[in-house]
């Protein structure tokens, strides 16, 4: 039996390329679950993995997509059977080990999540790894004290996946979110998400040499790092909270230690790869529950497995707004 794949192969001379394929079952990796993906994704590192690489690829031929959802169809693990809808994220799927950009993908059972109620598999993709990320990013904040009404709760990279879910999980929380997008075209969307505040990104990208600013932010979800990062950390309330999430921005961190000390600042760092399983059963469940579905629908650009070449290159450039949903079937 075959189906298709975006597969990546490496020539000679080191280049990689990236095109639909047929692909035999008989070539997929070893695994307990067999799981014929419905829909998939695009997540920055996905950019990296249908590119070149960024070192995250071991081998070749490769399949990228680092995250999928899809209905079980054979099982050696007694978790799952065949018809149960489940989900995956991280675990370095799609990057050490084949991904969801097929029409089907063979994982270890414990990588996988059931698909919470109230969520189908196209919407656990629209949220994807992205918007887990932003929940497992807002519950962090929320179990380090974060509470409505203390003031606006600042997201950078808000126009982006992690940004365009926080903002609208934030939102429908009762927070007044601030959202920082160098994108001014994305106000409409953004607000539309419910973001009450729009910050221009050249307003609060570049480190200062104040190492404490006017306290102004109850809460972060920070997709960017960098010098916003640094900046923002002066600018936090008494006590308050950044999670890192991401490093669009750069991977540097040119910061004092000045807020931790003085203003009690919380950094939390966000990982979603190795995330422990009940956490990530009650991030898929909190989604499911605080996610409205009608501004997630409002995020969602929809895409084939040829499209994938070119979102890649896009989301390395920032360019993709909200979340890609790939249907790997169409
Ligand atoms: N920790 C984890 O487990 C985890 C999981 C998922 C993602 N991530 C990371 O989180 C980050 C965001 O992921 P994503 O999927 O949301 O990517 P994305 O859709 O590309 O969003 C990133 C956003 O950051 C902003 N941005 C891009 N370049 C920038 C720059 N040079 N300076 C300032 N802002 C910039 C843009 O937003 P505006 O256009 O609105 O300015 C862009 O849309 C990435 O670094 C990703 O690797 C981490």
């Amino acid at each position: 039996m075959t189906f298709n794949a975006l597969m990546v192969r490496k020539n000679d001379e080191g280049k990689t390329s990236a095109t639909v394929e047929q692909v035999s079952t008989d070539d997929l990796p070893a695994g307990d679950v067999t799981v014929a993906v419905e829909y998939s994704t695009v997540n920055y590192k996905d950019g990296l993995c249908i590119g070149p690489g960024g070192s995250l690829v071991r081998n070749y031929p490769h399949v990228p997509g680092i995250d999928f959802a899809g209905t079980v169809e054979a099982s050696d693990d007694d978790r799952y059977k065949a018809g149960d809808k489940v989900v995956l994220t991280g675990w370095r799927v799609g990057e050490a080990h084949w991904g969801g950009y097929g029409q089907k993908a063979r994982v270890n059972a414990d990588w996988l999540v059931p698909l919470p109620e109230g969520l189908d598999t196209r919407q656990a993709m629209a949220v994807g790894t992205a918007g887990f990320t932003a929940m497992l990013a807002v519950m962090a904040l929320q179990d380090h004290g974060l509470v409505a009404g203390n003031g606006p709760v600042l997201v950078t990279g808000a126009a982006g996946g992690v940004g365009s879910v926080a903002t609208a999980i934030l939102a429908a929380q009762g927070f007044e979110v601030a959202a920082v997008t160098g994108r001014p075209e994305t106000a409409e969307y953004l607000k539309s998400l419910g973001a009450s505040q729009i910050v221009a990104r050249e307003e609060i990208n570049e480190t200062t040499k104040r190492p404490l600013e006017k306290e102004t932010w109850a809460g972060c979800v920070d997709a960017v790092g960098g010098d916003m990062l640094a900046r923002v950390l002066g600018q936090m309330k008494y006590g308050a909270s950044v999670s890192a999430v991401g490093l669009a921005g750069g991977m540097k961190l040119p910061a004092t230690v000045i807020p931790f000390l003085l203003r009690g600042v919380n950094l939390l760092g966000i990982d979603s790869v190795m995330q422990p399983y009940d956490n990530r059963v009650r991030a898929w469940g909190r989604i499911a529950k605080d996610l409205p579905m009608d501004k997630l629908e409002a995020m969602i650009q929809p895409a084939v497995l040829s499209d994938l070449p070119d979102l890649g290159r896009a989301i390395l450039k920032g360019q993709v707004k909200g979340r890609v949903v790939v249907d790997v079937n169409a």
